[in-house]
């Protein structure tokens, strides 16, 4: 087996290949000045079972190129099967037509990435299918997602306190709280149309998905003296983390940590939830100064299992 990065998973590609005991190959990858992707592999790949390592944030289009070129260039090498590793899949959270005329998006990812040759796709937390962890298939192609809650708690309980009450910030994250805790301890969030004011499901005045406004985060729980974590697969806007936070704190919590497996940070968010929260803490899925806990071991067992069965 071999592993290859992109150029957006480089450290974490290095660390799964070392874990393993394979061979490491960085791909040559770079921009023309006109903006397109160059991709080069220096290695030999004949006959080789091959592992691509490739996170889609920033900049999710090029990273997904860079993930087309080179998995179609190692099948016209020769290599055996080829795994994507893609820990944050761009595209998951467009998994429905929530509008007619819209793209069912990550179906479209899936067949370009089968029509290279992927065989098979391992990624995180992915908002595909509502985030249950375990194998599905993503339009003909065998997919594992694996959940990075058990691990984010497992370091908040190390770096923070024992004792703590895990909550999910809304219904999207019920899966990953379920796994994590064996509880589905979740907040309401109430999205509403800022033309009609009805809530988001009622809606029919057709605007796109993300002009609707958080309006409300509320809870059923008792906070009061209690460590608690608000635990998610993504923090993008950040606006539900942040409207979380204030609402768990409002309720008297003696800390308030977020946890998320994607860390996006858009605009100040990151500052933002470092000042709201007691303690922040992403997955090396993508890259942030929050970091501090790594998808690797999740990734190596699934490697070592299926290559070696
Ligand atoms: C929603 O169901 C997801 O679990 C996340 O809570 C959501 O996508 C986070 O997005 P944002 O940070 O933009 O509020």
């Amino acid at each position: 087996m071999i592993i290859l990065n992109g150029s957006k998973s480089t450290t974490l590609g290095e660390k799964i290949a070392i874990a393993l005991g394979v061979k490491f190959e960085d791909v040559t990858t770079r921009v023309f000045p006109d903006g397109e992707t160059y991709v080069r592999i220096n290695t030999d790949v004949k006959g080789r079972d091959a592992v691509i390592i490739q996170t889609m944030f920033p900049n999710q289009n090029d990273s997904l190129m860079e993930f087309l070129l080179i998995a179609d260039t190692l099948k016209d090498m020769g290599a055996l099967k080829i795994t994507g590793v893609v820990p944050y899949l761009a595209y998951a959270r467009q998994d429905r037509r929530f509008q007619p005329g819209e793209a069912l998006s990550i179906k479209t990812i899936a067949g370009l990435m089968k029509s290279v040759g992927i065989d098979r796709l391992i990624t995180i937390d992915t908002h595909y299918q509502h985030v249950k962890p375990g194998e599905f298939d993503l339009f003909g192609i065998p997919c594992v997602n694996l959940s990075a809650g058990p691990l984010l708690l497992e370091h908040i309980k190390e770096k923070v306190d024992q004792d703590l009450m895990t909550i999910g910030p809304d219904l999207g994250s019920l899966e990953m709280v379920k796994y994590a805790t064996g509880e589905g301890m979740i907040l309401k969030k109430e999205k509403r149309c800022p033309i009609c004011g009805k809530p988001a499901t009622e809606c029919k005045c057709r605007i796109k998905k993300k002009k609707y406004e958080i309006t409300e985060i509320e809870s059923e729980y008792d906070f009061s003296r209690k460590n608690v974590v608000i635990l998610d697969d993504i923090i993008a806007s950040g606006g539900t983390m942040i409207k979380a936070a204030k609402e768990v704190k409002s309720g008297g919590a003696k800390k308030v940590i977020a946890a998320a497996t994607h860390g996006l940070f858009m605009k100040d968010s990151l500052i933002q939830l470092k000042e709201l929260t007691d303690y922040l803490v992403v997955t090396d899925s993508i890259s942030t100064p929050v970091s501090n806990v790594s998808v690797a071991p999740l990734i190596v067992k699934v490697l070592k299992k299926g290559f070696d069965s």
